[in-house]
């Protein structure tokens, strides 16, 4: 008679100890190569101890460079020591109207507020009128913070919350987070000087502090002999390519250790991390490219394949394509923007009769584009 199917499972090998360790939204104890940034938060927040009104901050920093888990980490401690101050973190790409924003922000200072049935000034009242009876201090974080500037009535919420800062008399404090470092830039003059008092940049990891990162994640979520030599140093080589992203790492880590299990084998190697690259890597992709605006999608859309375009010619393209195009000055800084997301390539190049002009390529594969989903 055969074996239950069940029974099988016994002879597994088993190399992942708790692989809960390097799930994404996992907040580590130690955040090693962020001491700087995790000082820089503290002393921003720290007031908030003495009932005083802290340094709202703006964090920037491209993808895996630990901004999240940072940030949740530095909210986590202060909450435990004291219970003074509450942290609500949301992330804009899951919550991005004004009035869902401030429902949620309504609803955590206590006060009961429907999502539905109210009009968004009734949710931005229902705030004020929170603030006044809150008994602990907010400290609001806005993650994905960009994803408001999509629209214009999204956008009008840093008005609200403006005007909530400054009705709060320094009792309710901002942290946004945003992987675009001109996010700031695009905000009006009084909006950036309350709201964006402090800026901590994050840095891209080296493929150095990759791998000690990695080994530290490694040790609680493997058994002490799963990892092939050298399959760290691999993990954290790729990362570093694609621009020192943890994130990357981390969950190709993660895949190859299941599909070393799944193999039944003794040890996670550097082919099962091969492996997964090219899923790993066109996630993290995908990903960037479902937080583009439309116009920076149209952008992209319009480099040709495995080919470079000049600047200029791109945006007589683009003028041609929309019904209202930019202005080139702003088209070029969306240039850039896609340029420090990874997403296009530029190269000066000298251009006759005069001058330089810049050439403009696309970073992947211009399939990769046909698969992202229509918002
Ligand atoms: N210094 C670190 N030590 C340990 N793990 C880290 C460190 N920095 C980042 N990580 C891990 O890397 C992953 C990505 O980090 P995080 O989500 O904080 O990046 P991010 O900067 O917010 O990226 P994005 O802009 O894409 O949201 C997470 O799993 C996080 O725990
Ligand atoms: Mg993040």
């Amino acid at each position: 008679m055969p074996g239950n199917i069940f029974s099988k499972k016994s002879k597994i090998n088993e190399l992942l100890k708790d692989e809960r360790f390097l799930y994404p939204e996992f907040v580590p104890e130690r955040l090693p190569f962020r001491d700087a940034e995790i000082d820089n938060l503290v002393f921003a927040l720290q007031p908030v101890l003495k009932g005083k009104k802290p340094q709202n901050v703006f964090v920037c920093g491209k993808s895996g460079t630990g901004k999240t888990a940072t940030v949740k980490f530095v909210l986590n401690e202060l909450q435990q020591y004291s219970d003074r101050a509450k942290g609500l973190y949301i992330n804009c790409f899951q919550l991005n109207t004004r009035h869902s924003i401030l429902t949620q922000i309504a609803n955590f200072l206590g006060e009961p507020t429907p999502r539905r049935g109210i009009a968004t000034d009734e949710a931005y009242s229902k705030v004020v009128e929170a603030l006044k009876h809150a008994n602990f201090f907010p400290i609001v974080v806005l993650d994905e913070a960009d994803q408001l500037l999509h629209d214009k009535e999204a956008s009008k919420l840093f008005y609200d919350l403006l005007r909530v800062v400054e009705y709060g008399q320094g009792r309710f404090g901002m942290i946004f987070i945003s992987n675009i470092s001109d996010f700031v830039s695009l905000l009006d003059d009084r909006v950036k000087s309350s709201l964006a008092e402090q800026t901590i940049a994050f840095e891209p990891y080296s493929p150095q502090q990759l791998k000690e990162i990695l080994k530290q994640r490694a040790q609680y979520a493997f058994h002490s002999t799963a990892l092939d030599k050298d399959v760290i140093n691999v993990a954290a080589a790729h990362a570093a390519k694609l621009g020192g992203d943890a994130r990357i790492a981390i969950e190709c880590l993660l895949r190859a250790g299941r599909d070393a299990e799944k193999k039944n084998a003794e040890k996670v190697t550097t082919e099962d991390l091969k492996g997964v690259f090219s899923e790993v890597d066109s996630r993290a992709l995908q990903k960037a490219l479902a937080y583009l605006s439309e116009t920076e999608s149209k952008i992209l859309s319009l480099i040709p394949a495995n080919k470079d375009i000049a600047s200029g010619d791109l945006f007589e393209v683009y003028e041609k394509a929309v019904e209202k195009p930019l202005s080139q000055r702003r088209f070029r800084s969306l240039v850039s923007v896609l340029e420090r997301m990874n997403l296009v390539k530029t190269e000066e190049a000298l251009k006759k009769p005069r001058g330089r002009t810049r050439m403009v390529s696309l970073a992947f594969p211009k399939s990769q584009l046909n698969l992202k989903k229509k918002k």
